[in-house]
């Protein structure tokens, strides 16, 4: 769709004198973008972290969605934001570490859905960016990921913005998002964030069911009695004994990942996942966690492996990781894993763990893999 190739004549709505014919590039009908700065957002969705002075325009996240796509925003011309972010795994990866333009990255790709719609607005595993806009540059700037380090002979920003003022499309575009074709670091950062915000998952069939009730607390009727157990389990605080073992209750997943936007809690210390990707040394700073949304289809398949570090694409290790916590010599441990200062042992049934698992794919969307707005928009 969108790639009529009607270029016979010069037709009225060809843009005009001299400008760039965006249409030979782009799959986008720029008579009539697609929405992304008036998109339906359930009564029940009270987050939202983003900024008042970088409102989601169409014109905005059009660009950022070029940008996003475009490999020239890397030195080599073969790395874009999603090569590492890709849309049929809710833009994450399917490799438990990504390749950039000089090696490996040290940490597993993050899904980016609702990043909008959370509470937590500091950026990356370990929380490093202070806003989603200064996050979008730092992988360009990157030397594993993108490559515009300006360090150790590498090219710097300056050089990827006289870079784009080469490229045809670009100064339009600019113009199109921001009024000016000045091309700039912080107009980069405000398209490639509206981009980012407009990528949302509401479509679930635990939305389905959270619209037909007035609470998450009560049954949902489209649910069925294991997802509705599954459910009870995620969103209940356990009961501990003296010895911080499970004897009632819920296994309060819920307490760090908040239910109805499954965000992480901003005060979360780390779970106890202090691996690394390389599998030498520890890692204490991740406190932070994509939305749980889309972190599995609904048919039960990962978007890519868990945790900063990937380590598997079976829900069971991870529910097998909360069920023993190990505390040794972890000093940023969330005191939540440590009831009474012991490690907390949830002692979930296998009926248990496979309810939370169908419950995690209730949380699943459908139209975030396909919505051609969030696609590639290139032609070639
Ligand atoms: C080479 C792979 C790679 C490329 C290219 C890449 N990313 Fe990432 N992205 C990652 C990894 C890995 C992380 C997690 C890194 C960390 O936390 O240390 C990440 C994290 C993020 C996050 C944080 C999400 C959150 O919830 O905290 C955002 C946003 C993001 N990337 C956007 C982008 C944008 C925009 C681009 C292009 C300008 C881009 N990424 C390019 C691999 C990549
Ligand atoms: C104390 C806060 C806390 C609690 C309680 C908690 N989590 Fe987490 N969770 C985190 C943090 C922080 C991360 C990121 C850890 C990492 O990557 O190293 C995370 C990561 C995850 C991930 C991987 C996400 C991804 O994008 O790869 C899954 C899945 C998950 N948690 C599920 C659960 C389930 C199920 C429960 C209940 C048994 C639970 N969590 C309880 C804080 C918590």
């Amino acid at each position: 769709m969108g790639c009529s190739s009607d270029n016979s004549t010069n037709s009225s709505d060809a843009p005009a004198n001299n400008a760039f014919d965006l249409s030979s590039v782009f799959n986008i009908n720029f008579n009539v973008l697609p929405n992304y700065s008036d998109q339906y957002i359930p009564v029940y969705i009270t987050k939202d972290n983003s900024p008042t002075n970088n409102p989601i325009s169409n014109e905005g996240a059009t660009l950022g969605r070029v940008l996003f796509y475009d490999v020239n925003v890397s030195t080599n011309n073969e790395i874009s934001c999603a090569s590492c972010h890709k849309q049929e795994f809710a833009f994450s990866d399917d490799n438990a570490v990504s390749i950039g333009v000089d090696g490996i990255t040290g940490r597993h790709s993050m899904r980016l859905v609702n990043v909008r719609f959370a509470n937590e607005n500091r950026f990356f595993w370990d929380e490093r960016a202070n806003s989603l806009e200064q996050q979008t540059t730092m992988p360009i700037q990157d030397h594993v990921e993108m490559g515009f380090s300006g360090e150790n002979g590498d090219l710097n920003f300056e050089d990827l913005v006289t870079k784009l003022e080469a490229i045809e499309y670009y100064p339009e575009l600019f113009n199109l998002a921001f009024g000016s074709s000045e091309i700039s670091e912080l107009k980069i950062q405000n398209a490639l964030a509206q981009f980012i915000r407009s990528i949302q998952s509401f479509d679930s069939k635990y939305d389905e069911g959270r619209l037909l009730t007035a609470n998450n607390a009560q049954p949902f009727p489209n649910f069925t009695a294991q997802e509705n157990n599954g459910k009870n389990l995620f969103l209940q605080p356990p009961v501990f004994d003296t010895m911080g073992s499970r004897i009632n209750g819920g296994i309060g997943c819920a307490g760090c990942h908040q239910a109805p936007e499954f965000d992480i809690d901003p005060n979360s210390l780390n779970n106890g996942v202090i691996g690394t990707a390389s599998g030498t040394g520890v890692d204490f700073t991740v406190t932070r966690a994509p939305s749980l949304r889309d972190v599995l289809k609904s048919n039960g398949d990962a978007n890519g492996p868990f945790m900063h570090i990937g380590v598997s694409t079976n829900i069971m290790t991870v529910l097998n990781h909360y069920d023993n916590i190990n505390i040794a010599a972890n000093t940023n441990l969330d005191p939540r894993l440590t009831p009474g200062g012991n490690p907390q042992q949830l002692n979930m049934t296998a009926q248990e763990k496979d309810a939370v698992q169908v419950f995690l794919q209730t949380l699943a969307g459908n139209e975030i893999y396909t919505d051609p707005k969030w696609s590639n928009p290139f032609i070639n």
